[in-house]
């Protein structure tokens, strides 16, 4: 049971509408030392490792975000000094990462019907480091396991619906930060055995404190969240017909109609053999 605390109450008057903290015992799991974590980062897949400079403002071009010149096992290996931010995706495609990703799911998933697509993702940055502003798409719990790392976490509705139409139409994560947003800001300072659930679509920045940090994301989807990522789509594809589609939730109803609209497309997609 590595997760402390989640009461049922709290964590359905909550979840996904508002971040919380939560706290948690993979601190001293023996697959997130340096030594572990360098060879995870040795034999996993190229293409799931994402991984920069660190040093970078809130507000980050993605088509310009510098490079350390570093190798993935380099950077783990000298993370303390190497001025680097780094991603292992996916890493629940080795079977130790998984179970404890499924420890940890296994707890929420009572309280988060129809979870599924569960995915981990393993955070190694150096001191100092600096995640920009930018939205995910899945629901995220994430576990702060070595050094310390502040979230600064805004409520979706501080996004234009546009932004996250484009978001859902393949655009990058990063989005431009609104400095006069910040007093609407939660902050978590997070320190080892602590963690904090992101909802959907909850823009976020993150700075790593004076020491290099460690953080395991556990992730997942429902049948709920991905309808509303399908409505977002078709609202972007209406948007630019010229029309102007009635935001997402604003309308149940809409919603329903266009989502089902939305898997008719995509079945009859399948069924000629183009998705
Ligand atoms: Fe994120």
């Amino acid at each position: 049971m590595p997760l402390h605390e989640l009461e049922p109450g709290r964590f359905k008057a909550d979840f996904n509408k508002r971040p919380f903290q939560i706290r948690h015992d993979l601190v001293n799991h023996p697959a997130f030392t340096l030594e572990r974590l360098v060879e995870l980062a040795r034999k996993h897949p190229a293409e799931l490792v994402e991984y920069n400079a660190g040093d970078l403002p809130l507000t980050q071009d993605p088509t310009k975000t510098p490079r350390t010149g570093l190798s993935i096992e380099e950077t783990v290996k000298r993370i303390r000094e190497a001025k680097s931010w780094m991603v292992l995706k996916r890493v629940e495609r080795d079977p130790t990462y998984k179970q404890a990703l499924d420890d940890c799911l296994d707890q929420i998933e009572p309280l988060a019907p129809g979870m599924r697509t569960r995915r981990a993702f393993i955070f190694i940055s150096s001191p100092g480091s600096v995640t920009p502003y930018h939205i995910d798409h899945e629901y995220n719990f994430l576990l702060q396991i070595q050094g310390t790392k502040t979230m600064t976490i805004f409520d979706p509705a501080v996004l234009d619906e546009q932004a996250i139409e484009r978001f859902y139409r393949g655009e990058h994560r990063n989005l431009v930060f609104d400095q006069s947003l910040q007093d609407q800001a939660q902050t978590f300072v997070l320190k080892p055995g602590e963690g904090v659930h992101v909802p959907v679509n909850a823009p976020h920045y993150v700075l790593v404190g004076p020491e290099a940090s460690v953080s395991f994301s556990i992730t997942f989807r429902t049948p709920e969240g991905d309808r509303r990522s399908a409505v977002y789509q078709v609202n972007d594809k209406l948007r630019r017909l010229g029309l102007r589609p009635r935001p997402v939730g604003r309308a149940p109803l809409v919603d329903r109609a266009k989502y089902l609209g939305y898997a008719l497309y995509e079945r009859a997609q399948k069924a000629l053999g183009r998705s």
